[in-house]
Parts: structure tokens; sequence; C-alpha cells
């Protein structure tokens, strides 16, 4: 008998080394080496032959390929429709990623169930029974009358099912707990994870079929299994939100067939996913007056204008490092612009604590919150509140400037079309044609922030 050998394949990255080191040599990643038993060397499998590779590819120009007329799935979800840049690409390869509990198997369910009009569909679990599946969709009152189900955890089994029944949809949940034979490490192991979605992304590539991956997600955050993973598949979303509340947000963080950061809002009830379908207004409390600290930032997510609204609190601190914590923003930023802050309008906060806080579990990536992140802690500061009629957009450089962010019109309509009156944005943001029923105050320095709170 061939003898078997091991290898450590590191977790993250899925570089393999012949013995165990705490630090990953290719990705510096600690601790992430697991042991795995290679398979005795065997010819290589799934490649094509040199002859049959000459003989099916040819060389020609690319303006002779003539794109399929590409009829796109719907998911009958619209938010999901937009992440995916206008629904689901027959032959693409999604990866959905998310915290578990978070709603991965419900939002894929309850769009395979509208799929399954358009086209055959299946369903492969290995995560759940078939009869706990049966009774979401019970509960879920969907109609699941030509949804196919498939409990199984091999993955040459799947393959052979699903090329007798040639489906076009096909969701996979999840990804960790296939197996493939060729292998003889447990599932959920670094190369058992990439040799099956491997062989899945050919195989859906071959047929047209459209795949979706469920992934789940590492304590740090990442993908779990090597991150070889994203560069495999087409689209890579992401599932957020907090346990403490029901919003869910889908975001694209890479898509072949649209854009990226684009998101979708859901709220998780009784019934399942909902479409939340105009988000700024969930992301704002209209109760009540205004406190200080508390500014609304006109964002961009994608291609959508999102109003949501930015709390600091700023006060003393007891501690000799006063704390600075960040929820939904960068805290390098953070830091940045107390620097700023002190340098060109001489507010220093060194001997307070700042706290800030994107209310509703979004998270913030642009530069664009610079602004409304400052004005909220100045009037936390003074205590302050500002009117609840004002929206804040713009990015501060090191020198104190306002700059201009894009699509600054757009943000502009949206706050007024939710009855927002006033804006301060960067100079180059102020629209040349006056916005009905919007005073826009258009800054070029930071220490023009100040008219606020006259
Ligand atoms: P699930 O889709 O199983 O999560 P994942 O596949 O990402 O692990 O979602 C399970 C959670 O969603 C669970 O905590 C219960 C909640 N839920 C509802 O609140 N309402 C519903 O209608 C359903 C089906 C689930
Ligand atoms: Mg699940």
């Amino acid at each position: 008998m061939a003898k078997t050998k091991s290898v450590y394949v590191c977790n993250d990255c899925g570089a393999s080394s012949p013995k165990w080191v705490g630090q990953c040599p290719s990705c510096n990643a600690w601790n992430s080496l697991t042991e795995n038993v290679q398979a005795p060397s065997s010819p290589r499998r799934g490649v094509i032959s040199i002859d049959g590779f000459a003989s099916r590819t040819e060389i020609q120009t690319l303006d002779n390929i003539k794109p399929e007329d590409l009829t796109r799935y719907s998911t009958g979800l619209e938010e999901l429709d937009r992440v995916l840049g206008g629904g689901m690409v027959p032959g693409s390869v999604v990866l959905l990623g998310g915290d578990p509990g978070i709603g991965k198997s419900t939002l894929l369910l309850q769009a395979l169930t509208t799929m399954s009009a358009q086209t055959q569909t299946l369903y492969v679990t290995g995560e759940e029974s078939a009869e706990q599946v049966a009774m979401r969709a019970h509960r879920l009152d969907l109609d699941s009358k030509s949804l196919q189900i498939m409990t199984e955890n091999g993955l040459e089994r799947i393959l052979q099912g699903v090329q007798q029944h040639k489906p076009g949809i096909i969701v996979i949940d999840s990804i960790q707990t296939l197996y493939t034979e060729l292998l003889q490490s447990a599932p959920g192991s670094v190369s058992q994870v990439r040799e099956c979605a491997a062989q899945l992304v050919r195989f859906a590539k071959q047929s047209g079929t459209a795949l979706y991956l469920v992934g789940h997600v590492t304590k740090e955050g990442a993908l779990a299994g090597p991150r070889v993973l994203e560069h495999m598949v087409d689209t890579v979303l992401y599932f957020e939100g907090e346990a403490s509340n029901s919003f869910r947000i889908v975001r694209a963080i890479k898509n072949r067939f649209g854009a990226v950061n684009e998101i979708g809002v859901f709220v998780m009830s009784e019934t399942g996913l909902r479409e939340v379908n105009n988000p700024s207004a969930l992301f704002l409390s209209r109760q009540g007056d205004r406190v200080s600290g508390d500014v609304v930032l006109a964002t961009q997510e994608g291609t959508r204008p999102l109003l949501v609204e930015v709390q600091a609190l700023v006060d003393s601190s007891p501690h000799n490092n006063p704390r600075r914590v960040c929820v939904g923003l960068d805290q390098n930023r953070l830091a940045m612009l107390l620097a700023v802050l002190h340098r060109h309008a001489d507010v220093s906060l060194s001997d307070y604590d700042v706290f800030i806080n994107v209310v509703g579990g979004v998270r913030i990536s642009e530069t664009g919150s610079d602004l409304a992140v400052v004005v909220a802690m100045v009037s936390s500061l003074r205590d302050q509140p500002l009117g609840k009629d004002l929206v804040v957009f713009g990015e501060i450089g090191l020198g104190g400037e306002i700059r201009p962010v894009q699509r600054g019109q757009e943000r502009l309509q949206e706050a007024a079309k939710l009855g927002f009156k006033r804006a301060m944005v960067a100079a180059a943001n102020k629209p040349k044609q006056a916005i009905k029923g919007m005073d826009v105050i258009a800054i070029k320095r930071l220490g023009e922030l100040f008219q606020l709170f006259q």
C-alpha cells in the first residue's frame, strides 16, 4: 500500500508546509496550520489531457464571440436582485457568507422557491434534515411544490444527482459540510472546501447552472476556509446584522456582474425575511427632537444614497488614556479627525472620552462621513443639539479643508425627499441648480462648521 503523508495547511490562505509551525510562512497568520493527510499521489484527475485540450480550444477574436442573450433569474426579492446586479446570471457562482443564525438559509430558501417558477431548482442541504427545511418552508408559507431538495454531503453523489436532474439553479448549504472522496481530510478542512468549491465552480461554468454557495464566517469575520474561495467565485455577498436587532444587510464585496458595495436591506420577521425598500426612513428615528451629538449623515451605499444617524458622546475622561470607541466606523479615521479638529479648529478633546455610533448596526466605509462625525462631536461637546432638518456629508482633508464626495446631488435629493431642509456640504458639492426646499450651506474649511452652533 502506498504511504500516506501528513502536510500542514494554513486555514487562512491555504498554503501548505511539510512541518507544523506556529506562524504561516505565507500569510503570517498565527496558529492557523492544521494537519491534513495527503492521499498517495495518483494520476491527475479532473484536468483535461493535452490532446483533449488541443482539440477543444481554439483561439479567436473577441468580437466573434456573441454574448448570449443572458436572461437573469429574478429572486423575487428586489433588494437581493439589485445586490446581484439585476438578478442571478446563469452559470454564475455566488458565495453567501455570514454568521451562524443570521438568516442565510432562510434567504436562499425564499429566493429559491420564487426562482423555481422560472427554472428547475435544487436545494442541497448538508446541515439540516429535509424535514427541517420542509418545516421552515411551511412556516414561511412558501409555495414549495416545484422545489427539489437533496440531503447529501458527498460531492460525487451531489454531482451525480445534478447531472440526472439538470437543475438551472443550485443552492449548496453549506460548502463547509461537503467532502470529496478524492481527499482524505475531514469535511470543513481547507483542502476539502477548496477542492469541492473548485469542482462545483467548474461544473457551473460548463453546464450554465447558477450556483449559490453558503459559507460560514469565522470569529474574526472572514469566510472560514481559505480566502481562495473568494477568488474562485463570481460574486461574494456578506449577510450582516446584529443578533440584537432585526435589520439584516446583504452586501456585495465582489461582483463580476454588478456594482460592489451595493447593499440590500431586510428585516427578519416571524414569517421570514421582508424587504425594506426605503431604508433611509428605517434608520432614522423620527420621534422626538434631536439630542446633542446626533447628526444625520447622507452616505452612499453602492448605487443608492442612504441616510443614517451618527451619534457622538464626548465626555470628560477619568482615564490617563481617554477612550476612543467607534461602532460602525473606522477607529483610525476617528484618530485622524480628532487631530485635524485640534490643529485646524482649535478644539481639543485630549481630556475627553469619545464614543461614536452609527445607529441601526450600519457600517460606514466611506470618507464622506468625516464632516458628520466632527459635527456630532462638536455638538456633544457643547451640548448643543442640531435641528431635526439638518443633513451633513463631506470628507475632511489633513489640511482642514472640506473635500467633495461622489454623487452629492443624489444624496441631497434623497434628503429633500425625506423632508430635510438644510444641508452642510463641501463647497464643490453645492448643486448648480437649487434643490427645491433645501437650503445648502457650502463650506470650504473646517472652521466654518461652527456657524451651525450660533
Ligand atoms: P437561518 O436561516 O437558519 O440562519 P443561517 O442559515 O444563516 O444559520 O436563520 C435562523 C434564524 O432566523 C433563527 O435565529 C430564527 C430566525 N428566524 C426568524 O426570526 N423568522 C423566521 O421566519 C425564520 C425562518 C427564522
Ligand atoms: Mg443555515
